[in-house]
């Protein structure tokens, strides 16, 4: 197999030259957003500049091309995670709407009292849209714990489970702790309770192979631009019988059969969750960067994190007063931690001024920092273009700040 040839790869991100503060810039806030790869960037250009028209619409030649480039999109996003059909794949602006989706138009065939389960390490955006729907629907939310590596404590998630429980949904990884949930045992129990599994795969898709029949996912929602595409697209995969069921979460064009003052009825799937113009520009950009990962490796990718995360976890160790959150074992390349006595603001200031870039923060999960009895901690996430070499500059980095403020 040829060599995984990082700076060959690398040169197809003119961003990863840029300077911040005069600095090199090394890039560690990929689990916020990944950078984009020159062809896919010539794809959303190559559209704007010869193929921008409305989809489904038009008879005119060009509604026809932007139509089948975005239905080959959908088609590529179907081939990518394993799906039955492409009547499963619903377009939105990204993981936040997808679950936003199903929370507003699943939960509406559910009773009050009714159940859903979550865990303690979900990100708000499968957090909020729950409890905005349980609100609504007299619904009640439990979400389980979990153990002090960071990995679920599935015999609590297990014991939530009632005769109410209609739901459980559950990030495949997490954005702050790097936990890659077992999502298939999870699936079988909560099958086996007649419930729906639903499936936050936003940190997962850029580095793990995504099957959805294979982990048991009735519900799997990620986004585009942390797997190098464009932001504002997004991909809800759901199992067609369900979203037979539930009434369309918007309204507008295209996601009708026909309106009357008398009565509307609603378009066939895909097209009854999506309502109004869809951005058909970044979903067929969206495709080339499913291409490009494909044509890397999402095993290679995964197993250059991989390396890049057990070095730097290595090295940090040697750190003093360096705590890491989220060590649980398999887990995916992100690596949350505070300095002792150092305030994760002024950690992720003073890397910024020396060129690196990574988050801080609670990273939308503020029930886990709650059960981390933290504010937040600072995050570096690695992709598949960064390198030993910037680990490296992140350690001495990380020595110089523990200096300063520790
Ligand atoms: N969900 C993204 C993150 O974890 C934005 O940073």
């Amino acid at each position: 197999m040829e060599q995984y040839d990082v700076e060959a790869l690398r040169r197809e991100y003119p961003i990863l030259e840029r300077k911040v503060w005069e600095k090199p810039m090394i890039y560690l806030d990929n689990a916020a957003t990944s950078q984009t790869p020159r062809c896919v960037v010539e794809a959303v250009d190559h559209m704007y500049f010869t193929q921008k028209a409305n989809v489904h619409r038009g008879v005119h030649c060009m509604s026809q091309e932007a139509t089948a480039s975005m239905e080959a999109a959908r088609e590529c996003a179907r081939r990518f995670v394993g799906a039955d059909s492409t009547d499963e794949i619903i377009f939105t602006r990204g993981t936040t709407e997808a679950l936003n989706l199903v929370a507003s138009s699943y939960c509406r065939l559910l009773q009050p009292g009714d159940e859903i389960v979550l865990t303690v390490m979900e990100h708000h955006s499968n957090i909020v849209p729950w409890q905005m729907a349980a609100e609504r629907l007299g619904l009640v939310i439990k979400a389980a714990p979990i153990h002090s590596d960071g990995s679920l404590d599935l015999e609590a998630f297990k014991a939530l489970f009632s005769p109410r429980t209609r739901l459980a949904s559950v990030c495949h990884v997490s954005n702050v702790l790097g936990t890659v949930n077992p999502i298939r045992e999870i699936a079988d129990f909560v099958h086996s309770h007649g419930a729906v599994m639903c499936v936050d795969g936003a940190q997962a898709v850029s580095h793990l192979k995504v099957d959805v029949k294979a982990l048991g996912a009735d519900f799997y929602a990620f986004s585009s631009h942390k797997m190098y595409g464009p932001a504002g697209v997004g991909i809800l995969y759901g199992r067609r019988e369900l979203l037979q069921a539930m009434p369309p979460y918007q309204g507008g064009g295209e996601m009708i059969g026909h309106v009357s003052f008398s009565g509307t009825t609603w378009a066939e799937l895909p097209y009854k969750f999506e309502a109004g113009t869809p951005d058909f520009v970044d979903a067929s950009a969206f495709a080339k960067a499913v291409n490009y990962m494909e044509g890397i490796g999402v095993d290679r990718i995964a197993a250059h994190e991989e390396e890049l995360l057990r070095y730097a976890t290595e090295q940090m160790l040697t750190i003093d007063g360096l705590t890491i959150y989220g060590t649980a074992p398999g887990k995916s390349a992100v690596i949350s931690f505070l300095l002792r006595g150092a305030h994760h603001y002024d950690t992720g200031v003073l890397l910024d001024r020396m060129g690196i870039e990574v988050r801080t923060g609670h990273h939308c999960a503020q029930p886990l920092m709650e059960v981390l009895g933290i504010e937040g901690t600072v995050r570096a996430s690695f992709a598949l273009y960064n390198t030993r070499q910037e680990v490296d500059a992140f350690i001495a980095a990380l020595r110089r700040i523990a200096a300063m403020l520790c």
